[in-house]
């Protein structure tokens, strides 16, 4: 099936397609952008399943090209932000996927929920579910860490910002699961069952957003966002897009980076070591986790005017791929960078997080969540083992996990 082989070079121009499912199925990317880092660090694929695309792979390119964001523009109505181009059948506009000014107003209405005194609002009750959960694992008995620990803490942590039925609090992750499915663009019967989940997301927030409108101003975020100026007249699919942006950006990311910590003390067991002799290292272990699995491996942007990225022509309207997954691993910036370690001086420096004027809005929340899991596995002398290899999201996009058992055990 296109769009779903192995990694391949174009016959004729011996150009890189890195779009292969299978390459992040398989976790084989680190070596093939090491080699476009390397030898053509800007680089033009003519065909593709996606179409033409660049590949812009060095960490300095990248910061490079989201500092100037009415030249490579985020717009939906350019085709959005990942490589995969808008779906005509699914016009979600979300703020993610809009440029200046209309961006502007949209992310300042949302950001508040973010904020450092939100935030810290907010700790003990993560502690709280955190330690619940992690208390109610089973011991010396195989589970999925994916389902039972990431998915359920991500899940439950949305659930308490939209003030979202507990009940259904697993719709969102769903939700989140079939948004983000590039899977869908390759099958007819994937693409309609995606609508048709979608579909339901659309119609569920449209009975809340009723609900809420006619409630008056709650501290919610979802109430926050009907009530504010900015967000109040949009169009249902406007707002429902900007709702999904939250599921996809509340869930999917730090559900991946809760198990990209289980898998990378798994292969770099010293940190263990490490982490259980000083917790103070827990901060920096979670931005070098976050910079090690960097959950989304791509943005895309589009060419605005022609011009130039690392010496190449870009002509208007091409697409430009920014890839963080290989920012993260450009040697100029970290040294080992294929390495897992928790005392890596420069850590915060990745760019997982992207950067610029749409640099994640939930960093802190995702940080804070992470930071919180790590500090109670280690107050719990908590060691989960892996029994094989992570079952990963072949994507060129979600960069995470399917599944992960493991079993845990106390010292
Ligand atoms: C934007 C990554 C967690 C909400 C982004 C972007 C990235 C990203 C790469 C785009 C940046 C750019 O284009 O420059 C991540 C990662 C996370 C995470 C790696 C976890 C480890 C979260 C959480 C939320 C969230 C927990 C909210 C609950 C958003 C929103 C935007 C965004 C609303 C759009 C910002 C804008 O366009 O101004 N995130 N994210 N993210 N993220 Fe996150």
């Amino acid at each position: 099936m296109r769009g779903l082989a192995a990694a391949t070079t174009h016959p004729e121009s011996g150009a890189l397609d890195v779009t292969a499912n299978d390459l992040y199925g398989e976790g084989r990317w680190p070596e093939v952008f090491a080699r476009l880092r390397r030898d053509d660090p800007v680089h033009f694929c003519p065909t593709s399943f996606y179409g033409p695309y660049w590949s812009v792979t060095r960490h300095a390119d990248i910061a490079h090209v989201e500092a100037l964001p009415q030249l490579f523009s985020s717009s939906w109505t350019h085709g959005g932000i990942t490589i995969l181009h808008n779906d005509p059948d699914i016009q979600l506009p979300m703020f993610i996927a809009m440029d200046r000014p209309e961006h502007t107003a949209m992310r300042r209405t949302v950001s508040p929920a973010f904020s450092p005194s939100a935030l810290t609002d907010h700790a003990a009750a993560i502690r709280a579910r955190t330690a619940a959960l992690l208390d109610s694992l089973p011991v010396d008995e195989p589970f999925d860490w994916v389902d039972r620990v990431s998915t359920e803490l991500t899940t439950q942590m949305l659930a308490t910002l939209f003030d979202f039925p507990w009940e259904d609090r697993r719709l969102l992750a769903t939700w989140a699961n079939w948004a983000g499915d590039f899977r869908a663009a390759v099958s007819p019967a994937l693409r309609r069952k995606r609508q048709r989940v979608l579909q339901q997301m659309v119609d569920y927030f449209g009975r809340l957003w009723m609900e809420r409108r006619d409630k008056g101003l709650a501290p919610d975020l979802l109430s926050r966002m009907i009530h504010s100026d900015a967000m109040s007249n949009l169009r249902p699919q406007e707002f429902c897009g900007n709702l999904m942006l939250l599921v996809i950006g509340g869930t999917d990311t730090t559900r991946n980076s809760m198990t990209g910590l289980v898998v990378a003390l798994e292969q770099f067991p010293e940190n263990r070591a490490l982490l259980e002799a000083d917790h103070g290292l827990v901060v920096n272990a979670v931005s070098e986790l976050i910079r090690w699995q960097t959950p989304l491996s791509h943005m895309r942007r589009t060419a605005t005017e022609d011009t130039e990225i690392g010496g190449k022509l870009i002509r208007k309207d091409d697409k430009v791929v920014l890839w963080y997954n290989s920012a993260n691993r450009d040697e100029a910036v970290f040294t080992d960078a294929d390495r897992f370690d928790v005392t890596r001086a420069n850590a915060r420096r990745h760019l997982a997080f992207g950067f610029g004027i749409h640099r994640c809005v939930g960093a802190r929340l995702a940080e804070l969540q992470l930071y919180i899991l790590l500090e109670e596995m280690l107050n719990r002398e908590m060691r989960v083992t892996p029994l094989h290899e992570p079952m990963r999201i072949p994507s060129p996009f979600a960069n995470g996990y399917r599944k992960q058992m493991v079993t845990i055990t106390r010292s």
